[in-house]
């Protein structure tokens, strides 16, 4: 229902505003969340550009502000932004720094609020709830932003996480979007293919990040899309390393590390299975797999050419392996 879904938007940019001006204004805003933001390196300008708010250590001040102006409950239930406890209401964001994660037209879907400490123990990132308005799995965060810069460049570097998005923009890289933890969705892709065809995965520099991006390939070639993958060193994230790279630094550090997918599986995989007979076959099947997800049949052949010679192994075993592959397929 388009209205509901309508008030929801409102209620939701009001919440925008207020943890805005909460951040801006207020004195726990300030002494808090403002100096959160300025030791990560972002700029009143960064801040202003991403709209990052702060969400006060209360129960309820936002709902009881939103009431007040009268946005009505029911929509400050259904975004979950309010959580309605035996007719108790208490704020579902409180003591956090506050990300509004946007539509493509820019439009507030939903918010995620991150803890101010780095406790281990804590989660450290709390999000909007699944709703009307808000589908975690395929929504980009940041992508209102990049998307021109994406279509004029060509191509999407695609992080994990909200702070990665920033730091880039605020090193001059417009053209990047994060799945935001999620194991990255058709659906997210899809929404990069209506504006190019050529994804660079710039994932954590841990193993996590490392597996996430070998499960992104293979869903980014079965879409028809183009997949490049860039690795930061361990410990490291894209936040983390724009953060003390200069622009000319960081684009040279991604143009001269972007492999294509068969040289990033090689990479990755290459030092356990050079000397082990068995795990080289495997790492050659995997590698296949992915080719057969290529839909274009001049790239799946470019693709046979490389693995061929990378692993030392001949273009007519890797061709009938393929070749198998379709066959179980149909
Ligand atoms: N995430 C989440 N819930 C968590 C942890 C992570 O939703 N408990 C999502 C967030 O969107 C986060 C992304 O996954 O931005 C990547 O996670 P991680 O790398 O752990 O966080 P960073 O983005 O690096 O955040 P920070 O630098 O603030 O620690
Ligand atoms: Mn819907
Ligand atoms: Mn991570
Ligand atoms: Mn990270
Ligand atoms: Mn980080």
């Amino acid at each position: 229902n388009t209205d509901l879904r309508e008030s929801m938007y409102l209620v939701s940019e009001f919440a925008q505003k207020y943890f805005h001006d909460t951040l801006l204004h207020t004195e726990e805003g300030k002494a808090i969340g403002l100096s959160y933001f300025k030791e990560r390196g972002f700029t009143a300008e960064t801040i202003k550009k991403f709209g990052l708010g702060y969400s006060p250590e209360t129960w309820d001040a936002f709902s009881k502000e939103a009431l007040g102006k009268g946005y009505q409950l029911e929509f400050l239930e259904s975004t979950g932004l309010t959580i309605n406890k035996e007719e108790r209401l208490i704020d579902r964001f409180r003591g956090r720094v506050m990300f509004p994660i946007q539509s493509m037209s820019g439009r507030v879907l939903g918010f995620g609020g991150r803890i101010l400490t780095n406790d281990k123990k804590a989660a450290k990132y709390l999000n909007s709830p699944e709703s009307d308005i808000y589908h975690k799995s395929k929504v980009l965060y940041g992508i209102f932003h990049a998307k021109q810069s994406i279509a004029k460049l060509n191509n999407c570097y695609l992080v994990e996480g909200y702070t990665d998005v920033i730091q880039f923009n605020q090193a001059g890289i417009e053209n990047v979007v994060a799945s935001s933890g999620t194991a990255l969705t058709p659906d997210q892709i899809r929404l990069i293919n209506r504006l190019t065809k050529n994804i660079t995965v710039l994932f954590d520099g841990d193993a996590a990040g490392l597996r996430a991006s070998v499960r992104g390939i293979d869903l980014i070639l079965e879409e028809g899309m183009n997949v490049k993958v860039c690795t930061f060193p361990d410990g490291e994230d894209p936040d983390s390393f724009a953060k003390k790279s200069s622009y000319e630094d960081l684009l040279a550090y991604l143009e001269h590390n972007a492999k294509d997918f068969i040289q990033f599986k090689a990479s990755l995989l290459m030092d356990e299975a050079k000397n082990d007979p068995v795990k080289k076959a495997d790492l050659i099947r995997d590698m296949v797999v992915s080719i057969s997800k290529i839909k274009d049949r001049i790239q799946r052949e470019v693709y046979i050419q490389e693995t061929s010679r990378i692993m030392d192994i001949s273009e007519q075993v890797l061709l009938n392996t393929l070749a198998q592959m379709a066959q179980k397929d149909l």
